[in-house]
């Protein structure tokens, strides 16, 4: 078959490897922008998105509401972006609509050699005080983001981490053709 994935889905990893070097303004605004694109229900696009750079004097305190396993690398991470959704009505599509958006912004950074995590590890009410989300808001997940590092000039435990291969489930038991007209 001469049809192949797009690279950008089968390259993005949740990496632990980011460089020193800067995200342009320019770069941030093709994120923002990938963004917008994603789908959701009847176009309301309900996310939120606060971005923390690392020059930020707040950027310690968001780290400080990550889970200590998550801020090891993190830390190395340039932004922070933190991604919440308002607590009223069509609650569960707002989680899903929020899904999708982070998702084209993980895959729109893959496109420009920005390394990206989406974290679910955290302090709710530490990442709420940092950045001033009121209490019913609903901060969905965290996404470290940052030019993609150099591998050699990670701790080993990272490195490992780093380099191993992704796994996924091929057995394709989460789809069902039992309706699928074959003839
Ligand atoms: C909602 C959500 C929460 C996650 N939380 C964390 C986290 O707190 N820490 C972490 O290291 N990875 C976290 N991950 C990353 C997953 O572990 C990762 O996506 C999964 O292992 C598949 O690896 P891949 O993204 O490299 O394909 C999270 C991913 C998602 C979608």
């Amino acid at each position: 078959m001469n049809k192949k994935i797009i690279p950008e889905i089968l390259n993005r990893k949740s990496s632990v490897c980011f460089s020193s070097e800067s995200i342009s303004l320019e770069e941030i605004d093709l994120l923002i922008e990938a963004t917008k694109w994603a789908p959701s229900s009847r176009n309301m696009q309900p996310w939120k998105v606060i971005f923390v750079s690392k020059k930020h004097d707040n950027y310690k305190n968001v780290l400080d509401s990550l889970s200590d396993s998550n801020q090891i690398w993190a830390k190395n991470a340039e932004i922070f972006a933190i991604f919440s959704i308002s607590d009223d009505k069509n609650l569960k599509r707002k989680f899903l609509d929020i899904g999708f958006c982070g998702q084209n912004m993980m895959l729109q950074a893959e496109s420009l050699g920005i390394a990206s995590h989406p974290m679910g590890g955290w302090n709710e009410e530490l990442v709420k005080r940092a950045v001033s989300i009121p209490d019913n808001n609903h901060v969905v997940f965290v996404l470290a983001l940052g030019k993609k590092g150099n591998l050699n000039k990670l701790d080993a435990d990272l490195k490992i981490r780093e380099s191993k291969d992704r796994v996924r489930d091929h057995n394709r038991n989460n789809f069902n053709f039992s309706n699928w007209d074959l003839n």
